[in-house]
């Protein structure tokens, strides 16, 4: 029988990408999302694309009754923890929300697995707790020095994840700190499309290239890098869901690991927009902007050791990732819409 998977935020760019790739490989899905920075139309295009159905429950990750009725109607082999909040600058203005959600709701949801027997989770971590780290490419010894609310929440998560760890005999939990991903489902069915205007620097480019949306502004021109804009390291979507699949087909893992989901390539922010026009033929227009509060030079993860353990590394290019993002883009001009849902 196959294992049943809740995903929280499944409806996510990450998250519904990651449904997709276990419905592909043979689980079983169950869905948690608010729908505050999706549409339920991404859970759709699952279906079709996947040929399957499932369940997915509109709900808060912080609602302990809902959880509750979630894990008695469901035998749950395990958990992947999308649900959260992800914007820097936004977590710099409303901390107490990005504490709130991403902390407590993570502290309800392994209250949850508790009560109900669950004892493995993947986790939604991130490259940010690096932070202002020094050197690079960055391994999962290097120092944690995060620099606004948003990193410090997903730090926060993995002291509770590991002590929990510690308390429960049994847990396991893979928190994956995935670097910055971008791109699409080659489908073009699947994309990120945040609601408001996107906090990340792919989709906010595909929608200035796309003219929804003002020229893209570069924030910060004089970090100490290539060509003084910040270099990240861009990982394909689909790869990082793929990293999510490996993670959950290991049974392995004891107590708490964490492990960069990256490529182990630098990207600027310049160097992107390049490649994003080498891609698509197109010119996307940017003016250079002061540094964004809570930014840093570069982050590049050493992603070595998802490779030695699991067998995990990238597969896709940044050029690939841009040209899928233009496509999910030119298929959905107005995002996520029941028109769409037709196919291309
Ligand atoms: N995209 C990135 O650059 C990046 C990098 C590192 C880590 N992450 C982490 O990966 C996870 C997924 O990121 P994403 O890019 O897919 O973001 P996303 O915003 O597209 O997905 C998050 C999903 O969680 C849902 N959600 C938010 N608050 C919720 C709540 N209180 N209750 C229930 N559902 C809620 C949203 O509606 C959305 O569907 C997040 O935890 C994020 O912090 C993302």
């Amino acid at each position: 029988m196959s294992e049943v998977v809740l995903v929280t935020g499944g409806s996510g760019f990450i998250g519904s990408h990651t449904c997709l790739e276990l419905l592909d490989h043979g689980y079983d899905i169950v869905v948690l999302d608010d729908y505050s920075n999706s549409s339920p139309i991404a859970l759709d295009r699952v279906r079709e694309l996947s040929g399957r159905q499932f369940v997915a429950y509109t709900g808060d990750i912080r609602d302990q009754p809902l959880l509750n009725r979630i894990f008695e109607l469901h035998r749950f082999a395990a958990v992947v923890h999308f649900a959260a909040k992800k914007a820097v600058a936004e977590s710099v203005r409303i901390p107490l929300d990005y504490y709130s959600i991403n902390v407590t709701g993570t502290v309800a949801l392994l209250e949850a697995m508790m009560r109900h027997d669950v004892q493995r989770l993947v986790f939604s971590s991130s490259c940010s707790i690096y932070g202002d780290a020094p050197g690079g490419p960055l391994d999962e010894s290097a120092p944690a020095m995060p620099t606004n609310p948003y990193a410090r929440s997903k730090w926060m998560c993995e002291q509770i994840l590991m002590d929990a760890c510690y308390r429960h005999d049994g847990l396991s939990v893979a928190a994956l700190r995935y670097f910055n991903p971008i791109g699409a489902h080659a489908s073009g069915l699947l994309g990120e499309e945040p609601l408001g205007e996107p906090s990340n620097l792919l989709p906010y480019l595909t929608q200035a290239a796309a003219r929804r949306r003002p020229p893209v502004t570069v924030f910060g021109a004089d970090y100490d890098t290539v060509d003084g804009t910040g270099v990240r390291d861009y990982i394909h979507v689909e790869d990082v869901a793929s990293g999510h699949r490996a993670a959950l087909g290991r049974n392995d893992i004891q107590g708490f690991l964490r492990l960069n989901l990256g490529t182990g390539v630098g990207t600027s922010v310049l160097q992107l927009i390049r490649q994003f026009e080498a891609a698509t033929g197109l010119t996307v227009p940017f003016t250079i902007g002061p540094r964004r509060p809570g930014d840093v030079d570069a982050l590049v993860a050493d992603a070595g050791l998802a490779s030695e353990m699991w067998g995990w590394h990238s597969t896709r290019t940044v050029a690939d990732a841009c040209r899928d993002a233009w496509a999910f883009a030119l298929a959905n001009p107005a995002g996520y819409t029941d028109r769409a849902m037709a196919g291309p």
